[in-house]
């Protein structure tokens, strides 16, 4: 589905020339689950919105279902980025004060589409939001606005969902729920994700690791025994309710029943 031939990338800034990319070479298959690490600056995000047809490469080649990208006119690519690709970014991207709802259906305005509701609300179920469909992004916890920039990106049943560190802003159990929503939506509806993380734990979700350093692919590894984010969710619900054995028994009133009112 992706393939990229010497792909470079450079940002004339004023008298100097920044090489974000320098020579990518990469191959993914329809339905893998890549994550994509390396340092700050490596140049992980210029990869992804150039494989999510936002920029063109300086030079190289990037095939899309076989298409050349860069001999794709605007209008071309514009149907492209809006009916094949999903996208999820870290600041969740949404109109603070537009519903749930009305965020999720925006593609299919750009589209045309009449009776969008259903849809949207179909979307807004799929990813667990199925009680908050009319929450404004400034009503809901930056999980739940993650799961909302989700279901906005499956609304057109892209192939392809890019997302560039979906779980930055995210603690580390609200991170594994939407690794779990990715990992259900590249399982049940074959959708290829390419997802960028500086956390090593969440890369392990993914069944191909990629790592970038100064502009360049450095390792590419196939991972036989990806960590499964729902079983995780569920091991530490264990842990919740399993008493711990300290010796000291816990005072009742204390600890447990304030823990059950934040969950
Ligand atoms: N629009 C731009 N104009 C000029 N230089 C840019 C631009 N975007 C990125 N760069 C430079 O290109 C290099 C790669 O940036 P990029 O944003 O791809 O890194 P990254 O791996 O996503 O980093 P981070 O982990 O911090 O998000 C950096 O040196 C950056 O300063
Ligand atoms: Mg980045």
């Amino acid at each position: 589905m992706i393939q990229l031939v010497e792909v470079m990338k450079t940002y004339i800034m004023g008298e100097h020339e920044v090489h974000a990319l320098r020579g990518v070479n990469m191959d993914i298959n329809d339905g893998e689950f890549v994550a994509i690490i390396g340092t700050s600056g490596s140049g992980k995000s210029t990869l992804m919105n150039i494989l999510g047809c936002l920029d063109l490469p300086t030079s190289g080649a990037y095939i899309l279902d076989g298409m050349r990208v860069s001999e794709l006119s605007e209008d071309e690519l514009a149907i492209v980025r809006n009916q094949a690709i999903g996208f999820v970014f870290q600041n969740y991207n949404l109109l603070p004060r537009m519903p749930a709802v009305r965020q999720v259906e925006l593609p299919l305005v750009y589209r045309g589409v009449k009776d969008r509701e259903p849809l949207a609300i179909e979307a807004l179920r799929a990813v667990g939001l199925g009680e908050r469909l009319y929450h404004k992004p400034t009503e809901m916890s930056g999980g739940q606005q993650q799961r909302v920039a989700i279901a906005r990106a499956i609304i057109t049943a892209p192939s392809l969902i890019l997302a560039d560190e979906p779980t930055g802003n995210l603690d580390s159990r609200t991170s594994l729920e939407i690794i779990a929503l990715f990992q259900a939506l590249n399982r049940e509806r074959n959708i290829t994700v390419l997802y960028v993380t500086h956390e090593p734990e969440i890369a392990e979700h993914a069944t191909r690791i990629i790592t970038m350093r100064d502009g360049r692919v450095v390792s590419d590894i196939h991972n036989d025994h990806p960590r499964w984010a729902q079983d995780e969710i569920a091991q530490l619900d264990v842990d919740v309710d399993t008493p711990v054995l300290t010796g000291i028994a816990p005072k009742p009133s204390a600890v447990i029943i304030g823990e059950a009112d934040a969950s």
